[in-house]
């Protein structure tokens, strides 16, 4: 890390609009990007795939330290690839949300997986989005970022976003889905959900993707030598 190789930490709730925001600010300043949630999904969807139970949190330490989970830079975003089968549009199956938002309170699950996003960072030039980025993973960031939005306008982008993939959601059963999820993230013992405390604080509800992205990346620059 550094002033040359800044990392930029993006944290927030479901459907905060991270992955879109933390996209266009690596693209703008020529930044890598990594997506965390994609690993905690790679696990669920493996241990899904595995038949592992979800209550057996030795066996899905063991999983989320063996699986191979790359990110390779593609046109249209990077494509996540897990021993060796791209799994980018499966991980986003509402099954694999619910068993990811379980998978990621395990506390082995979450070692071994912040051991590699620590190694992928380790060299800067980065932005990395998830829940607990600022706070555990990269407390010493240049840029610690925390997106908030309402319930109501998560559960509309979240709802936009399965109609624009052709799945017929429920609003009200999405907005129950996205509460659930907060709760699970907010709650559990290991590395919770929550600002880090020199976080920046942006509420979304109210503003356009270019908006926040133009905060961003304001403060990326105030904060390193990146142009
Ligand atoms: O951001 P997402 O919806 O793709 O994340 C999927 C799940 O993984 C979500 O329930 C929260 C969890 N997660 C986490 O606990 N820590 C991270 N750094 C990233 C995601």
């Amino acid at each position: 890390m550094s002033r040359q190789h800044p990392v930029v930490a993006i944290d927030g709730p479901t459907a905060s609009g991270k992955s879109t925001v933390a996209r266009a600010v690596a693209d703008r300043l020529g930044l890598k990007h990594i997506d965390t949630g994609a690993m905690y999904r790679s696990v669920a969807l493996a241990s899904m795939r595995r038949s592992v139970d979800l209550r057996d949190d030795a066996a899905l330490t063991a999983l989320a330290a063996s699986l191979a989970i790359e990110f390779r830079p593609a046109p249209g975003g990077d494509r996540i690839v897990v021993d060796g089968e791209d799994v980018t549009e499966a991980i986003r199956a509402p099954e694999v949300s619910t068993a990811a938002s379980i998978v990621s309170a395990v506390p082995g699950v979450r070692v071994a997986l912040v051991a590699r996003q620590q190694a992928l960072g380790a060299a800067g030039g980065i932005v990395m989005e998830g829940r607990d980025i600022g706070t555990v993973v990269f407390p010493n960031a240049e840029v610690k970022v925390f997106l908030g939005a309402s319930l109501e306008a998560r559960t509309r982008r979240r709802h936009d976003e399965l109609r624009a993939r052709g799945v017929d959601a429920d609003l009200d059963e999405v907005r129950r889905q996205e509460a659930e999820r907060d709760a699970r993230d907010e709650t559990r013992s290991h590395s919770p959900l929550r600002p880090a405390d020199d976080a920046v604080i942006l509420d979304t509800t109210l503003l356009t993707l270019e908006q926040v992205v133009a905060a961003i990346v304001q403060l990326v620059r105030e904060r390193s030598d990146v142009v």
